[in-house]
């Protein structure tokens, strides 16, 4: 079969075959094509730069054998790959029939267009060639964004059993490439979340993961791989798994340059029992190609999210300035301590008040507490109302920190049930920071947590819930699941859909909701997890030059309306104090802004200070929270001494300039930055923020763009400007 009957000169959109066989998804700079072999089996044909012509793909054919150790299934780029018959690469799929026949044999069925989400769909059916099985593989594209959206769902057509023991989202193949490819990931641990890291690709596999029940901050599920791309410019394949639990990316290339990058939820201890009739759906797996550098992979994946991720219609509002106590008070909170931060905050211009950790019975230490969601009746002898009341009569709204997954043995919740958290009976139940986790798979656990969560929301009026996780899964068993005939194995999907249900209910219920991710910092920052809550804590460390870091690896998957930035006052070592407070501003200002210092031991004159930056972050905020963010200098690629980057406003009719230098020991004059994104032939009146008394320039865009603009920065360390650029003509 010859797919040169593709409509010539496509358009964006799903260009399907007149014989219904092949398919080519067109984005605005981007094509993505496959189609069925003679043997029935679906192939990726091509992935990269747009292409003109519906003939410039080839036909859909299997490779030729190289030999009996190199079999063409073991080539053939499958953009399904299943482990079954001659496959050895990467494999997608692995089940397991009720006669123990562990071998899959996929073959196309059918295929259809519609639409889903908003997006149109190509839906593609296999079926198995003995076995009730249907695989129906899911690609919705975004045009717009270069993006391809994937994801699979089984089908048990029959009655018995079908065992699976992994379903990835999809596989992946990127054009033959013999050298210089490098693989880009995000690696970290709590503290020091989302950092930048890059590897030479070779022959041979890499593995990026989380077996921890949780997204994790180890890595994060997501890549990219370029050849010689900059922040600016070059072509960058990148993408990420929309899940909050066990995931894994694995990233193979061929001696020969064959590049194959499969994904979804981790086959480690997984397994889904496909009863008679039933289906299984993974997560999305969110992939796109982008010819204008990391920052365009950026632009694609940051449009997406605020798009079509973030729930409404919180995503288009702006999110609020927020303070939080947690750093301040600790677990030492009081109707009184509390109401004193929150008019302080309230005064500075802050617009959400969030009562963190400590407001619950027993909730003196992190050694008991977590499971009784009830007000301490001895910190708030007249409830929590008076404080709610206090904080909205300030004119902000009110959040709370909760831990919904969690219980502290030492609680009224684990006394009444030690039988909710995942354990073995033969083994000892291990904690970590002294809790242990409840298992939200249980129904009976979902109806308590959402029970006693609404009625906190309702009950007071919570604008906001800070929701927390602060240790990963242990002795992953449920007895009496097993005991009832079931796999147990399942629970590491079934605690991310019950932590997914949690939140949809309450948000269903409040739709005026915000919620924060938070796991320990930033171990939850996923799409999966964005489709149900507005931001994410990046990370418990907000000293600055760790956050230039955390926040340069975080800005390749999220916005900046999703990326919580505070300013602290803490590690209160000496360098932290003899940063400017304009600094810990400025760095902090790059997202989504909050306050975590104790506001009542600041100085006038710091507290004069957070007012003023504040003020500018709110004249800012559309462009910092929405703009097309362009990282000019990368902290990683200066070792920490330099950071700048650039929010556009998508019509170029305005930008945002941060730039951060943290040393300068040779007292070098600063050099000219170049801006992008920019309109050349207009002309931008540019003004130093924070510095009314700093006269405003103006320039053409070309000349920002290519001979640069000189910075007002000090010779001093940790010098630092934003600088606010407005169309004139
Ligand atoms: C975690 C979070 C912090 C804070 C504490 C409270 O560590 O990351 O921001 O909420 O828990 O115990």
């Amino acid at each position: 079969m010859q797919t040169d009957q593709i409509i010539q000169g496509v358009t964006s959109g799903i260009h399907q075959q007149p014989d219904g066989k092949s398919w080519l998804l067109v984005t605005e700079y981007s094509t993505y094509a496959l189609g069925v072999s003679e043997e029935g089996l679906l192939l990726q044909l091509y992935w990269g730069a747009r292409l003109p012509l519906g003939t410039d793909i080839a036909a859909a054919r299997l490779p030729r054998e190289r030999s009996s150790q190199d079999v063409a299934l073991t080539l053939a780029p499958e953009v399904y790959p299943v482990m079954g018959g001659l496959r050895y690469g990467e494999i997608a799929a692995q089940a397991v029939f009720s006669d123990g026949t562990r071998d899959i044999d996929l073959r196309f069925a059918s295929a259809e267009i519609g639409e889903k989400q908003g997006l149109p769909e190509l839906r593609l059916h296999l079926r198995d060639a003995a076995y009730p099985l249907e695989v129906t593989l899911s690609y919705r594209v975004d045009s717009k964004n270069d993006l391809i959206i994937r994801a699979a769902s089984f089908h048990n057509l029959g009655d018995e059993e079908i065992l699976l023991e992994r379903a990835f989202s999809a596989a992946w193949h990127l054009p033959q490439q013999f050298s210089s490819r490098r693989l880009t990931t995000l690696a970290g641990h709590w503290a020091g979340e989302s950092r930048v890291q890059q590897q030479p690709i070779v022959a041979g596999s890499v593995q990026i993961e989380s077996r921890k029940g949780v997204t994790g901050s180890t890595a994060y599920p997501w890549f990219a791989i370029d050849t010689q791309a900059t922040e600016q410019q070059g072509e960058v394949y990148f993408g990420t798994i929309a899940w909050s639990g066990n995931w894994n990316l694995r990233i193979s290339t061929r001696i020969t340059g064959e590049t194959t990058i499969a994904g979804g939820i981790h086959e480690h201890d997984f397994a889904w029992v496909l009863a008679g009739k039933q289906s299984f759906t993974t997560p999305d797996f969110v992939a796109g190609f982008a010819e204008d550098g990391f920052n365009g992979g950026r632009h694609r994946l940051h449009n997406y999210v605020r798009q079509h991720v973030l729930p409404q219609p919180q995503a288009s509002q702006p999110r609020p300035v927020l303070y939080n106590s947690w750093e301040a008070t600790t677990f030492d909170v009081s109707e009184e301590g509390q109401s004193k931060l929150a008019e302080h905050a309230a005064a500075l211009g802050v617009e959400l008040f969030v009562v963190d950790d400590g407001w619950f019975p027993a909730r003196n230490h992190d050694h008991a507490g977590l499971g009784d969601w009830r007000v301490d009746p001895q910190k708030f002898p007249n409830g929590l109302q008076p404080l709610v009341d206090r904080v909205h009569g300030l004119g902000m709204q009110f959040g709370i920190w909760v831990e919904p997954e969690m219980v502290n043995p030492d609680s009224d919740l684990y006394r009444a049930h030690p039988d909710w958290i995942y354990h073995f009976p033969t083994r000892s139940r291990s904690e970590a920071r002294n809790q242990l986790v409840l298992n939200v798979g249980r129904q009976d656990v979902q109806e308590y947590l959402i029970d006693l969560l609404d009625k906190l929301i309702g009950d007071h009026g919570v604008d906001f819930i800070k929701w927390d996780m602060n240790r990963p899964i242990s002795e992953p068993g449920w007895p009496e699941y097993v005991a009832a005939g079931h796999n147990a194995r399942e629970i590491w999907v079934r605690h991310v859909e019950g932590v997914y249900t949690i939140m949809d209910t309450l948000r269903a219920r409040h739709p005026n909701l915000s919620i924060e991710s938070c796991a320990s910092g930033g171990s939850r920052a996923d799409l999966g997890i964005l489709e149900r809550t507005d931001q994410v804590w990046s990370s418990d460390n907000t000293h600055p030059d760790a956050r230039l870091f955390i926040q340069e690896g975080i800005s390749h998957i999220l916005p900046g309306r999703v990326m919580g930035d505070w300013v602290t006052d803490t590690p209160s070592d000496r360098v932290q104090n003899e940063i400017p407070l304009t600094y810990r501003f400025h760095v902090a200002m790059m997202g989504m802004l909050g306050i975590g210092g104790h506001l009542l031991h600041w100085s006038e004159e710091d507290l004069a200070e957070a007012r003023r930056w504040i003020a500018v972050y709110k004249q800012i905020r559309p462009l910092v929270q929405d703009g097309d963010q362009y990282w000019l200098i990368s902290p990683s690629a200066t070792a920490g001494d330099w950071a700048a980057v650039e929010s556009v406003a998508p019509d170029a009719s305005e930008a945002v300039v941060f730039v951060y230098r943290r040393t300068n020991p040779f007292w070098e004059t600063t050099p000219r930055l170049r801006l992008q994104g920019l309109t050349p032939n207009s002309t931008y009146r540019v003004q130093l923020m924070g510095q009314p008394d700093a006269e405003p320039q103006q320039y053409s865009g070309a000349s920002l763009m290519h001979q640069g603009i000189a910075l007002p920065l000090s010779r001093s360390s940790y010098a630092s400007c934003i600088l606010h650029l407005q169309k004139v003509s």
